[in-house]
């Protein structure tokens, strides 16, 4: 019988494709990276064609592992993908540049562009956001002010994972969760914002009909069963952005429950049944989008640059050691963990503004730069490491505080992501969090919220909150540690007071450049 569901996690580093049983048992799972060029400061761009041959990849994998034949046991698939990157397409729906994706940081003067055409309260009442320039609609601008050659090409524009469920159906399809981030999407009503289109002289012909997550968008079709090994015929749901399925993988689904997620980049996320969004007109300082569970919302702070920031701090100060962890094939963050669990907490006095990537929630500052804070002779790697970790966490309770002065409630927490399998980094979230964090029982991520969405689709669930109910489990909650709270709140005050203070000097070394 076939009843058994694939989820695919098309990330910043990698994808990961996964099966599992309708109870959410995982059956086999596989990973496959992929580059993140940096052409130039601030740009982040990634190659679709890698996208799917590492898809390809991962799919072929995953069936070895699994030892399925997916024609008797694959009842449905859908993906999960990082939000925002825009895949320009031609007139043969094959991609005329790189995608520009969700990090990159080139467009501010578009995002004002749009912020002057449109105005800012005009803007909020038509998508409920701000223009930042982690959204679509600016970068299409960019490469419309940019790269003219290249934009009078374009015949279709896609988010990354509808790009590759297009490479697996030959459909064109638009998914609303991840539409939400476009920057065009009227989120109230679930449709295209006509009226922003008509004023960004935007082809309405370019972007595909919408389509509800749980909805069913195609088949897989030969020719992708050919690159695959998946049978042909397999229904492939909507799917939804890497947020909203995360959020579902961890049962985030009915307004009260929220999240914690430390990926590449961080995000704290609050279910809701209506669409609340930050007090501070007309530019709220966190995102509000539609979720990928049927007639609800979400609303979240992002940190640009969460296990980036640890990423980078490996690659550059831990440079031997990483070397030599992947040699042995052992965990280098758990080396690195380790070595700030030996600080007290505070650092001795260090602060890290995580701001290596920009940064959204709460400064909505592309050019921001970041550093540490109050270092002395006496401070050594640890230091540096621990502080990483508190910063990041600050900023996170920024987000925190922003999403619940707003009218969103969240009563239990969930932590995810990569960073979540770090016991001192959770226990410094729920320290500065300032609130128990339930860990999952399987850290699925958003993989699992995708194969949800494929099994609401394929009948397996008849619904998104029944399957979470019978699919998703927490542990015990990680606990504030008291001693460590008192701190952390001088610390988090002294955090926030710093960015403006240094601002303008940020800005006049980042035009220092190149
Ligand atoms: C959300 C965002 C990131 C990406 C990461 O707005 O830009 O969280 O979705 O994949």
């Amino acid at each position: 019988m076939a009843d058994y569901l694939m989820g695919i996690d098309l990330g910043t580093s990698g994808v990961k494709a996964a099966i599992y049983a309708s109870n959410g048992t995982v059956i086999a799972s596989a990973t496959e990276t992929y580059p993140l060029y940096h052409p130039q400061q601030g740009w982040a761009e990634q190659n679709p064609d890698e996208w799917w041959n590492a898809t390809c990849a991962a799919i072929h994998k995953c069936e070895q592992l699994a030892k399925i034949d997916s024609a008797s046991r694959l009842a449905g698939i859908a993906l999960s993908g990082q939000m925002h990157g825009a895949v320009l397409l031609d007139e043969n729906y094959r991609p005329l540049r790189p995608c520009i994706i969700w990090a990159d940081q080139r467009c501010q003067d578009e995002c004002d562009e749009i912020t002057r055409l449109v105005g800012a309260e005009t803007l909020i009442e038509l998508i409920s956001n701000p223009a930042l320039p982690g959204f679509t609609a600016p970068k299409l601008l960019w490469a419309r002010n940019h790269e003219p050659e290249i934009w009078q090409k374009v015949k279709k524009i896609l988010l990354p994972k509808d790009y590759i469920r297009f490479k697996l159906t030959g459909e064109v399809y638009q998914e609303i969760s991840d539409a939400a981030g476009m920057a065009l999407l009227d989120i109230k009503s679930n449709q295209w914002s006509a009226a922003l289109m008509h004023i960004l002289q935007f082809n309405a012909d370019w972007f595909p009909q919408l389509i509800q997550s749980t909805e069913i968008a195609g088949y897989i079709s030969a020719a992708a069963a050919a690159e695959t090994g998946l049978t042909a015929g397999i229904p492939i749901a909507g799917g939804g952005a890497d947020n909203a399925c995360a959020a579902i993988g961890a049962g985030v689904v009915n307004a009260g429950s929220g999240l914690v997620s430390i990926g590449t980049s961080g995000v704290v996320l609050a279910a809701m049944d209506r669409p609340h969004i930050d007090s501070i007109l007309p530019t709220p300082r966190t995102h509000t989008f539609t979720h990928a569970a049927p007639n609800m919302w979400y609303m979240m702070s992002v940190t640009q640059a969460a296990g980036l920031s640890l990423r980078w701090a490996r690659d550059q100060i831990y440079t031997a050691e990483a070397a030599a962890a992947r040699q042995r094939g052992a965990d280098i963050y758990e080396m690195i963990t380790a070595e700030a669990a030996t600080v007290p907490a505070g650092s001795h006095g260090l602060i890290f503004l995580p701001y290596l990537q920009g940064e959204r929630t709460p400064i909505l500052d592309s050019q921001a730069r970041g550093g540490w804070i109050g270092l002395t002779a006496s401070h050594s790697r640890k230091h540096l490491a621990r502080a990483v970790l508190e910063g990041v966490a600050f900023s996170q309770r920024q987000g925190l505080d922003i999403i619940t002065n707003s009218g969103a409630r969240i009563e239990k927490m969930r932590i995810t992501g990569g960073g979540a399998r770090s016991a001192v980094w959770s226990e410094i979230l729920a320290s500065i969090l300032g609130r128990p964090l339930y860990p999952l029982a399987a850290e699925e991520g958003p993989a699992l919220g995708a194969a949800i969405l494929a099994g609401v689709a394929a009948q397996i669930y008849p619904s998104v909150q029944s399957a979470v109910d019978s699919v998703v489990t927490l542990k015990d909650p990680v606990l504030p540690n008291a001693e460590w709270q008192e701190r952390y709140a001088t610390m988090l005050e002294i955090y926030g007071s710093l960015y403006p203070e240094i601002r303008k000097a940020v800005w006049s070394l980042g035009r220092l450049l190149p």
